[in-house]
This record gives structure tokens, sequence and C-alpha cells, in this order.
């Protein structure tokens, strides 16, 4: 989606919003407990704020769940993560489809178990008709691999004479982005306290604002995300103009 209708001011209520979920493991170790229950936490956070979003006609939402990076951490918590999300998954199907959400996942998803597999496409054919928010889930995702893909298949096309090389330009690319349905983030928040972008959508973010919360992931609100909007709204967005051009 060519994302052009840009609210100079940043006045308007963002139409998607991205966010890097940080500080499971911390949440879980301050309290003595294995990483696992701060995961299982994380994963009552992200009802909580599709929730908020759906409630506030935000048209998007993109959560970073697991990175290719994240496979190389202990293979236990690796399967605890992915049982999680098939767990997830299928409990809270029925709940979004109530709520109108779409749901849609990105990254290399045929590296994911055969069972997440399973659920998430069978979630997506339930929810994809719904026109309330669309969920995305970056699943073994990293922005470089999205790139490399994306320059791949362009490369491939130009090889057969499909895309004239001279041709090739931003929207060429947006449009072989795993996320070339949708408007680039508005909004990117990391919460857990840590300043970095992780990999998570190097083209998309271009443009948008980002927020960076002390708040670990499990504990992070309704409240929490309506101030960011708050703020991201009396923000200015220039987009490389200056203010009197807006
Ligand atoms: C980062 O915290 C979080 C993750 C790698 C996993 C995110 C997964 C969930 C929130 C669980 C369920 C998700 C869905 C979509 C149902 P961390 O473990 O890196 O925390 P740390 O920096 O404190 O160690």
């Amino acid at each position: 989606m060519n994302d052009t209708n840009h609210s100079p001011k940043g006045r308007t209520l963002p139409r998607h919003i991205a966010i890097i979920m940080d500080g499971n493991g911390r949440w879980a170790k301050q309290r003595g407990l294995n990483r696992v229950f701060g995961h299982k936490e994380g994963a009552n956070a992200v009802r909580r704020i599709v929730e908020e979003c759906g409630k506030t006609g935000i048209p998007y939402l993109t959560l970073y769940a697991f990175s290719t990076e994240n496979w190389n951490r202990p293979q236990t918590e690796v399967n605890a993560l992915m049982t999680l999300l098939s767990q997830a998954i299928r409990s809270e199907a029925e709940n979004l489809h109530k709520s109108h959400v779409r749901l849609n996942a990105i990254g290399d998803l045929s590296a994911l178990p055969e069972q997440c597999q399973k659920d998430l496409s069978e979630a997506i054919e339930l929810l994809k008709e719904n026109d309330g928010l669309t969920l995305t889930l970056a699943l073994s995702y990293s922005g470089r691999s999205e790139l490399t893909h994306c320059m791949r298949e362009i490369a491939r096309q130009a090889a057969a004479h499909e895309i004239d090389a001279e041709q090739i330009d931003d929207d060429t690319i947006r449009q072989h982005l795993y996320t070339s349905d949708m408007p680039d983030p508005d909004i990117i928040i990391r919460t857990g306290g840590e300043v970095r972008i992780s990999n998570f959508l190097l083209w998309q973010c271009a443009y948008s604002e980002l927020f960076f919360s002390p708040v670990l992931w499990p504990e992070f609100t309704a409240e929490n995300l309506r101030e960011i909007i708050a703020q991201y709204m009396n923000r200015e967005r220039r987009f490389g103009k200056i203010s009197e051009q807006l």
C-alpha cells in the first residue's frame, strides 16, 4: 500500500502501530520465576493491547512476537514460546472473531513448527473476512531477511525480464515487502527500556515516530498506550519539509 496519506501535524489517530514487546524475561526474573512465566504474562498484555487498539479504532497493529535471532535462545525457551503461541492463537481466535479482528503473519513462517503453522493458518482463515483491526504477528521475522527476500524476488523478476531494472523504485520495493498491503507504521513502540530497533521493519520505519517505554511488556497497559498515542498526536511530522510548509 502506498503511504502518501500522511497527517503532517500528526493530529489524527495513527493508522498503524508496531510494537517490540520486550521485557518478559526480566519481569519473570524480578519475581524469581522462570522466563516462560514472563512470556505467559506477555500474552495477557497482547490481549489488553489488541482490545485497546480495536476500541480506539486503530486499523493496523503489528507485534514483534519472535525474531529470526530468537531461534538462538535455549531450546526449552524456544519450545515454550512456540507452544504458547499455538495455544494463544487457538484460545483467542473466537474472541478475535467477535471483535472483528483480521489476523496476518509476516516472517519466515515455514521455519515455525508444523503445529504452529497449522494453528496460525486456521485462525487466519477464520478471521479473513473481518473488517476491524488488522493484527499482524511478526514471527521468525527480521527486517534484513525481509529485505533479502525482497531483493531476491526483484532480481528474479528482472532476470526473467518481468521488470526493467532501470524502473525499480521505492514502490517496487514496497510491493515486494511482507507488508505490501499495509501502511508503514506511524508509531513504533519498544517496551522494556532498551533503545534500539533490533532488526524490526527496517524499510518501513523510515518516518515512524519512535517511542521507548521503560515499562516491561507484561506490565504495559492500555493507559500506557493511550499516553503514547496522545504524545504522537502532538508531534509534528515534517517528512523532510519545514514547519511552515505543512
Ligand atoms: C521479548 O522479551 C519477548 C519475546 C521474545 C516474545 C514475545 C512473546 C509474547 C509476548 C508471548 C505471546 C505472543 C503472542 C502474540 C500471543 P524478552 O524475553 O527478550 O525479555 P527480556 O529482555 O527481559 O529478557
